[in-house]
């Protein structure tokens, strides 16, 4: 790539950096590097333009550089750069949290972390906690379900059922179980929104409720639409039936929300898009819109209360980061949110839907699709892998979307793409005319 003497826009030694989930030999002979965004596009180090097709990592809900939330931060920083939230406090903290409480019910509480990861670890914690702190301390098993992801802490990788991010890491969590995915293309391929077929696969609690007794489980933790493992919709039902075997048994039911969250399905929630309610469920990307880390935690009525029984000043929940609320986070989750409401973007995603499962669905019949499925302003494509060489074919594609100006996510052989809620019917037809060509010259 050619460049002038004084570009910085391309460091000289790429080495040090250890880049995450990323295969960095690769990546290091042939580098891809955005160097700004706006709106819904990235420009490269080399000067192109590229079409966001996955929000960054599926968190930049409104689109990127948006004013109001940059202004936000810069008043803030010039203003409190931080504040501790141990015995101490700040306004925005409390403010941010209220806020959030109020675009869902029956939620009181809200637990602020830096990350998805974090989110989980807490709400896994909490669980267990809150089981303890009702009486129910035999209550220590944390059930998660195959494929499912739930971050890289210990907590989230041992209730996930990702193979790859589980196998280098040891023994993981002692008292996990995992019920079983509910991917099934014989039954489900090319299926517009929820399945009909896999209601039943939630009746497995109830198995490993038998294997167990209820009296050692705490918690279920699901992702309402499985995200990074490549865009699985639940089966029609699905998590309503899981909810009533955890109200049955006392277990606890938390939803990661961390990608569903924020208008992904054109709903504040995917709890208010299913009509299910979890005990507990996480959030993080959409949250800030990414501009600055943070996650969140929401707990249910009563969970935090039933933590108030303490001595007069206890510490109720020993758990925490340094950085739980802090002010630069608070301030882009409070402007995001009001950029949310103002431009109407949750409603704008349940709006372009159609438009959207229209899109992609027309990719049926292109080479090597075996698969897609779609869900509000998700949607994943799946691939046959080429044999012995399992996601070749998918990255190949993301490597031939990006020469062509469109940002993809890949994970397997499968093709996940989730825009930023701001993106228009043009947008729309130029990923889809993109991925349907890249696929016409993939081998
Ligand atoms: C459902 C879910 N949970 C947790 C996480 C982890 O979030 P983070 O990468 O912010 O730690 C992710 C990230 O993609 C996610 O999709």
């Amino acid at each position: 790539m050619a460049r002038a003497a004084n570009d910085t826009s391309v460091p000289n030694d790429l080495e040090p950096f250890w880049m995450p989930f990323t295969a960095n030999r690769q990546f290091k002979a042939q580098p891809r590097l955005f160097v700004e965004a706006e709106g819904v596009h990235y420009t490269t180090s080399d000067g192109r333009k590229v079409l966001d097709g996955t929000s960054g990592l599926w968190c930049c809900n409104a689109g990127h550089r948006r004013k109001p939330i940059i202004e936000a931060v810069q008043r803030q920083v010039e203003k409190l750069d931080f504040a501790p939230t141990f015995q101490m406090g700040h306004p925005l903290s409390f403010e941010f949290a209220a806020r959030l409480t109020q675009m869902t019910e029956g939620f009181s509480q809200v637990f602020f972390t830096n990350s998805g990861s974090e989110a989980v670890d807490t709400a896994l914690k909490i669980a267990l906690a809150y089981q303890r702190a009702i009486g129910q301390g035999t209550r220590t098993r944390l059930i998660g379900r195959e494929r499912g992801y739930h971050g890289v802490g210990f907590g989230g990788i041992s209730v996930g059922g990702i193979v790859s991010n589980r196998k280098q890491f040891g023994t993981l969590l002692a008292g996990v179980d995992h019920l079983p995915h509910t991917h099934d293309l014989a039954h489900n391929a090319f299926t517009r929104g929820e399945p009909e077929w896999g209601v039943h696969l939630a009746d497995e609690l109830e198995r490993i409720v038998a294997l167990h007794d209820a009296s050692t489980i705490a918690a279920v933790i699901v992702e309402p639409v499985a995200g990074s493992t490549g865009v699985l919709i639940p089966p029609k039902g699905y998590l309503k039936r899981l909810r009533e075997i955890c109200d049955k048994h006392g277990i606890l039911l938390i939803f990661d929300e961390v990608i569903t969250g924020f208008g992904r399905l054109g709903a504040n929630f995917a709890s208010e898009y299913f009509g299910v309610k979890p005990d507990l469920f996480t959030t993080a990307k959409g949250l800030t819109n990414a501009v600055v880390p943070m996650g969140a935690v929401f707990t249910r009525d009563g969970i935090y209360d039933a933590f108030m029984d303490a001595p007069d000043g206890a510490i109720e929940l020993f758990h925490g980061y340094t950085y739980s609320g802090h002010p630069l986070a608070c301030a882009a989750g409070l402007a995001t949110l009001d950029v949310y409401r103002d431009e109407g973007l949750f409603e704008r995603a349940n709006d372009l839907a159609p438009y959207w499962q229209d899109g992609v669905h027309s990719l049926k019949g292109r080479n090597h699709v075996i698969d897609i499925r779609n869900l509000g302003m998700v949607a994943g494509i799946e691939l046959e892998g080429i044999a012995g060489k399992p996601t070749a074919r998918a990255f190949d594609a993301f490597l031939k979307c990006y020469d062509k100006g469109l940002l993809i996510r890949t994970t397997g052989d499968i093709i996940a793409l989730s825009p930023p809620l701001i993106v228009d019917k043009s947008h729309i037809d130029f990923m889809i005319d993109t991925v349907g060509e890249v696929l016409q010259t993939i081998h």
